[in-house]
């Protein structure tokens, strides 16, 4: 069981990294990492999908990684043990979801959600689940976006950290629009994780404190990619 980091504690932070697919928001993180504006270390990859790019990505920067395909196991629950025994044996301080497309049942979560963030297309709780671009355009939103929240049992319902927004423009269909929400995913995954690196952010029972104050909306990602407290 993991807890409240300790205000004191400034050695780079341990982050592990799920995902199934591409794994543009991985790169993200290792990016900033290598330019000197994270201080974390990427200790694992993980993935569902052993042909998954986020894998091949993290190889070439020699980060351990690692696919456990659900098909070798006989069980959801199963596999779930084979996959988080994997994360724990890296002894990540952080583990997140970026493109990690299977749901993660409760029992593996239970004493991990402090510790476990996923970063989801929509502005949350607008569109939980897939397909969020095209939801946004058949909603007709005028905004969409990005969340990145802690991870509980409830599907892309967990405490919200922080968000990024973008507009829906005329002509938008739902590949302009995603690339529009991605290309503001990279810069709020790393501003998000570097809240973590630097011990800013706890989850409290429901609560997420930042600097040790109960935030009562999920912060926003500025022009200038740091985050700010939305105005009420
Ligand atoms: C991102 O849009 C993320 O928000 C969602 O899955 C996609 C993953 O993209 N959960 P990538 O693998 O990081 O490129």
């Amino acid at each position: 069981m993991v807890q409240a980091f300790a205000a004191s504690d400034r050695r780079p932070l341990r982050v592990a990294v799920l995902g199934s697919g591409r794994g543009s928001n991985f790169a993200a993180l290792l990016a900033a990492r290598q330019a000197g504006r994270l201080a974390i270390d990427l200790v694992g990859v993980f993935s569902d999908r052993p042909a998954a790019l986020i894998l091949r990505r993290a190889g070439e920067a020699g980060i351990p990684a690692l696919a456990v395909p659900p098909r070798q196991y006989a069980s959801r629950a199963v596999h779930e043990d084979a996959l988080f025994a994997a994360v724990d044996d890296v002894q990540p301080d952080l583990i997140v979801c970026a493109g990690y497309m299977r749901i993660i049942g409760a029992r593996a979560l239970e004493g991990r959600s402090p510790r476990m963030i996923n970063i989801h297309p929509s502005l949350l709780p607008r569109h939980r689940g897939l397909d969020t671009h095209q939801a946004a355009l058949d909603a007709g939103d005028a905004e969409h976006g990005a969340s990145v929240h802690f991870v509980t049992a409830e599907l892309d319902g967990g405490p919200l950290i922080a968000q990024a927004r973008v507009p829906v423009l005329p002509g938008d269909d739902a590949e302009r629009l995603s690339a529009r929400v991605l290309a503001r995913e990279h810069p709020l995954l790393c501003a998000c994780v570097d809240l973590f690196a630097q011990r800013r952010v706890v989850l409290s029972g429901a609560a997420v404190l930042i600097d040790g104050q109960r935030i009562e909306r999920p912060w926003q990602l500025a022009d200038d990619d740091r985050l700010i407290e939305r105005a009420a």
